[in-house]
């Protein structure tokens, strides 16, 4: 076993969590950070010794010996432009969600990737906790039968909402629904979409701007199957970055319900209240233990450059998670259902 080097672009929320998870593997020799918030900068630098830091993203891919870049940067429309210059230098990458925000440039991408035999992977970190792997299993090997609907409902607090709309006009559906769609269409592989229709509404913050509280997206599968996943972020402060989901799988021979609210561990405090830690998608440190997905994502990924492993989330599937996306937001204007897959090319909003 060979260690890898491994460079991270934006090491702020996220990519400070796969900073600390790369310093701590010893199947990585060196870690090289770029952040351009210097305070940032700093406090990562400490938290993870890197053998190099600095706030331009461009250097960090010109380090030399680096196998894997990692980009966790904002706004989302920063991802292609580190992605293609990664992936052209002869790195492998893994991306937050989303890849791009077209359709065009993701394509783009993923063929870079492809003709250089590169590992290319999105991060849909949801994939990596137990319960959700858990209805993935149930499902792929039928111990319920046959699925007739999957309903996931996800709510975040407005904290939350008020950070992603801040930095770009990306809908509830291509931010927050976006995991709970790749999570079912992974589930119900080889089934495909085929026809989408999505609502939004809105009442706290188009008091400010045109951003919508909460988006359904309805998704019928080839064989009939309906996903329902509602994505809303206007939720009262529980905890910092809380989320609360609601998961229902309904199959001809058995249910499965899986409660992901984060109800089940509750800190009551004379200066908070009651607070459910623990509760934030990507996890958390907890003394000598993380919980959450997100750091064995990142280590997954790094295990997959380091043994030639394949990736858990190929492009592809994160590339039809964006068509899913953009149709539900186009479903959302024209206020009728979209047809998959679309031989137009209209981007939608997000575009
Ligand atoms: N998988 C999950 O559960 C999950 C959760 C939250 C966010 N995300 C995704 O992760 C990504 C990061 O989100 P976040 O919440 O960590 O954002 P964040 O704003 O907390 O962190 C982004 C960091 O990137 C830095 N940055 C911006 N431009 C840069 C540049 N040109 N070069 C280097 N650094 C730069 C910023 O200073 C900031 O520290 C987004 O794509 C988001 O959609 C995923």
């Amino acid at each position: 076993m060979k260690p890898i080097n491994v460079g991270i672009i934006g090491t702020g929320w996220t990519g400070g969590i796969r900073a600390n998870a790369c310093s701590k593997t010893p199947l990585i020799n060196e870690l090289h950070i770029a952040e351009t918030n210097p305070e940032r900068l700093n406090e990562i630098k400490e938290q993870t010794n890197p053998t190099f830091a600095t706030n331009d993203w461009e250097k960090l891919i010109q380090q030399k010996g680096l196998d894997a870049i990692i980009v966790s940067a904002t706004p989302e429309s920063t991802h292609y432009p580190m992605i293609k210059a990664a992936l052209e230098a002869g790195k492998h990458v893994f991306v937050e969600k989303p890849i791009s925000t077209t359709i065009e440039e993701a394509d783009e991408v993923i063929a870079t990737a492809e003709a250089n035999n590169l590992k290319f992977t999105v991060g849909y970190s949801q994939r990596f906790k137990p319960r959700f792997a858990y209805i993935n299993k149930v499902l792929k090997e039928g111990l319920a039968g046959d699925p007739v609907t999957c309903l996931v409902s996800r709510n975040v607090t407005r904290e939350l909402g008020k950070k992603i709309t801040g930095r770009s006009k990306l809908s509830p559906a291509a931010m927050e629904a976006t995991h709970d769609l790749d999570f079912l269409l992974w589930c119900l592989q080889p089934r495909k979409p085929v026809r989408v229709y999505s609502q939004t509404s809105g009442k706290l913050f188009r008091q400010q701007s045109e951003t919508p509280d909460h988006q359904w997206i309805l998704v019928t599968m080839d064989d009939g199957t309906t996903i329902t996943v509602g994505a809303g972020w206007i939720l009262p402060i529980g905890y910092p970055n809380y989320s609360q989901c609601w998961i229902e799988v309904i199959c001809t021979e058995g249910a499965l319900t899986i409660d992901d609210t984060h109800k089940e561990v509750q800190l009551n405090t004379t200066e908070h209240g009651i607070r459910y830690p623990m509760s934030s998608m990507p996890g958390e440190p907890v003394d000598h233990v993380f919980a959450g997905p997100m750091q064995e994502e990142t280590i997954h990924f790094v295990e997959a450059v380091v043994y030639d492993r394949p990736v858990m989330v190929k492009p592809s599937e994160a590339r039809l998670v964006m068509d899913v996306y953009i149709a539900a937001d186009m479903s959302d204007e024209l206020g009728e259902p979209v047809t998959l897959p679309r031989n137009d090319t209209r981007q939608g909003k997000n575009a």
